[in-house]
Formats: C-alpha cells, sequence, structure tokens
C-alpha cells in the first residue's frame, strides 16, 4: 500500500470515529469538506515514512499521530481562508468552508478538527501513555506558542518579522512535528528525524511563495497573487524569484543531506527529490521565465 492510501485510509477511519454520532450536520459536513477534499497529505506520509524507517512497531498509533497532524493542518486551511486573515475564496479546487458554508460554520469547523486531532490520538495512545505524552507535546510545539502555526500566522499581525521566523513558524514546525511524531510512534527519539522537517518545511513554504508568484489559480486550485495583495513577507519578494528558487533547491539538498542512515534512505529521499518536482516544476519555471525575459533566468539549467 503507498503513504499515500495509508494516509487517505486512516483519515477516513478515525473521522467517523472521532466524530461520531449525531453532532450538527452542517458542521460535520464543513469539516468534511475541509478534510477530504485532494490535499497532496504530505505531513501525514511523512510522519508514516520515518515510522517506517524506525521500525512502525505500532502502526494504529502512527497512522493516529500522522491523522491528527493532517487534521491540524487542515485546521489551519480553514481559518487561514477567512475573511479576517487571506479571504481566499478557493482551496484544493473548490470553493473555502466559509464560501461553502458560511463564516460561522467554519471558524467552528477549525475549531472542530483542532479538537478533533487531540481526540484522535487520545483515542489510539490511551494503550502507551508514554508515547502519548510525547506525541501530544510534539504536535503542541508544530501548532501552538512560540513558535508553531498559531504564532506564524500571528506574524502577520506585526509591524515587521523575520521571514524565516514567520515561515518556519507558520508552515515548517508542523512538518518537524510530522517527521519527529514517526520517530515517537515507535517509541525513538525524535531529534535525528528533526532537521528533515525543518528544511523541507522551510522549502514548502519558499515553494508556496515562488508559485503565488509564477503559477495559476486553476492549477493550484487556490488563488495567486496573495503575497503582494496582503503584504505579506515572501520569499519571492525578498530574494527575487530566482534568488528564492535557489533558495528552495538549496533547501531540498539539505533535506535530503539531513535523513539519517537507515534502511529507508533511499525511499525517503525520493519522496524529497518528487515533492521537489511537484512543489516547483521545471517545465513551470522554464515556461516563466520564457515569458518574462527580463527575469533571472539561472534554474532554467539546473536540476533538483
Ligand atoms: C498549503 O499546504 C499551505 C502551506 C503551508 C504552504 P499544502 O500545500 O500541503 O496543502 P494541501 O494540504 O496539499 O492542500
Ligand atoms: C499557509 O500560509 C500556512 C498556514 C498556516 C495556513 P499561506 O497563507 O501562505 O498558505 P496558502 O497559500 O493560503 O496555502
Ligand atoms: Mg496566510
Ligand atoms: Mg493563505
Amino acid at each position: 500500500m503507498s503513504l499515500l492510501t495509508r494516509a487517505e485510509q486512516a483519515l477516513n477511519t478515525h473521522f467517523e470515529q472521532a466524530a461520531g454520532v449525531g453532532a450538527p450536520p452542517r458542521l460535520v459536513a464543513a469539516m468534511r469538506h475541509a478534510v477530504f477534499s485532494g490535499g497532496a497529505r504530505i505531513r501525514p506520509q511523512l510522519c508514516m515514512a520515518v515510522a517506517t524507517a524506525c521500525g512502525d512497531d505500532l502502526p494504529q498509533l502512527t497512522n493516529a499521530a500522522a491523522v491528527a497532524l493532517e487534521l491540524m493542518h487542515c485546521a489551519s486551511l480553514v481559518h487561514d481562508d477567512m475573511p479576517a486573515f487571506d479571504n481566499a475564496d478557493t482551496r484544493r479546487g473548490r470553493p473555502t468552508v466559509h464560501k461553502a458554508f458560511s463564516e460561522p460554520l467554519a471558524l467552528l469547523a477549525g475549531d472542530g478538527l483542532i479538537v478533533m486531532a487531540y481526540r484522535v490520538l487520545l483515542q489510539s495512545g490511551a494503550q502507551r501513555p508514554d508515547r502519548l505524552i510525547r506525541l501530544m507535546d510534539n504536535m503542541t510545539t508544530g501548532v501552538g506558542l512560540p513558535d508553531g502555526i498559531v504564532a506564524g500566522q500571528a506574524w502577520e499581525c506585526e509591524t515587521s518579522a523575520d521571514l524565516g521566523q514567520y515561515q518556519r513558524a507558520k508552515t515548517g514546525a508542523l512538518f518537524v512535528s510530522a517527521t519527529c511524531a514517526g520517530a515517537l510512534s515507535c517509541g525513538l527519539e525524535p531529534e535525528p528525524w528533526a532537521p528533515l522537517g525543518a528544511f523541507l518545511g522551510e522549502a514548502y513554504q519558499v515553494a508556496d511563495d515562488i508559485r503565488d508568484v509564477i503559477a495559476d489559480a486553476a492549477s493550484l486550485g487556490k488563488p495567486v497573487g496573495q503575497d503582494i495583495l496582503h503584504a505579506r513577507p515572501s520569499s519571492a519578494q525578498a530574494l527575487g524569484l530566482d534568488g528564492a528558487i535557489a533558495h528552495f533547491d538549496h533547501l531540498i539538498d539539505q533535506a535530503a543531506a539531513s535523513i539519517p542512515v537507515c534502511s529507508c534512505r533511499d525511499m525517503l529521499r525520493q519522496l524529497v527529490q518528487l515533492e521537489a518536482e511537484r512543489l516547483v516544476p521545471k517545465a513551470l519555471c522554464e515556461g516563466y521565465f520564457k515569458a518574462h525575459p527580463g527575469v533571472a533566468a539561472s534554474r532554467i539549467s539546473a536540476t533538483h
């Protein structure tokens, strides 16, 4: 079974279990809309891949940890799209949750997903409280203060922010939680796996900034041009497009190099390389630079 299939199946199973029966139907529909809408599932796949490298002796716990992180991610997207934040109409090629269901239900759906993430972990980790406590701690680190998603989003409310700190918090931290959760689910120390999450997570946000400039809304499934519109700190603005692409390539190389020696090293390196090409396709860069000859184009001859 592929990691993507495993992640999708685990999400389905845990969502139904944790939602229970009798909840307000429109709230549940809004939460389903947020989760089952074609996300790349990179965070749960990373968690599962690292767990595989670590022996994966309790696959049900690995699945729960992976699902919990993806639920947190989906919640962050629901709130991020709302008018108080990025005011986006589309996400994953469909109307955002507040557009499809209303703002009150989007707020509640995000809240509901955050609480559901804890419930999923609690339901699956009760047999191993030693691992559960560390997984909880790891998840809150990726989502909360001082350096998780909430803090990252809050840097947008300050008069100035350090670009790297902002990106590491709003996106990188949950990637670190994902790789570390893979080790923690197996009862192993997470530190050797943190750099992979950190480099890949930062690369992910740099890629998001690049695609905000060079991609189109139809292929991304969400609006483009948002960073300039909302005056967000962005790698493409700070480094220039060419500089941002070079930074992305460097982060991808660092991510691949950071993978600890293990039996799954080749599989993990392949996952990183496939993500790199999916995130910033070479053909997309070539097309953009050809259409904009004034923009420096060292990337055209570069490979990931
Ligand atoms: C989007 O994350 C938000 C960022 C952190 C850049 P993803 O690109 O992982 O979104 P989905 O889950 O595949 O929709
Ligand atoms: C995404 O930030 C990170 C979150 C914490 C939601 P962005 O606002 O840059 O991501 P997109 O472009 O909406 O996916
Ligand atoms: Mg945002
Ligand atoms: Mg946004």
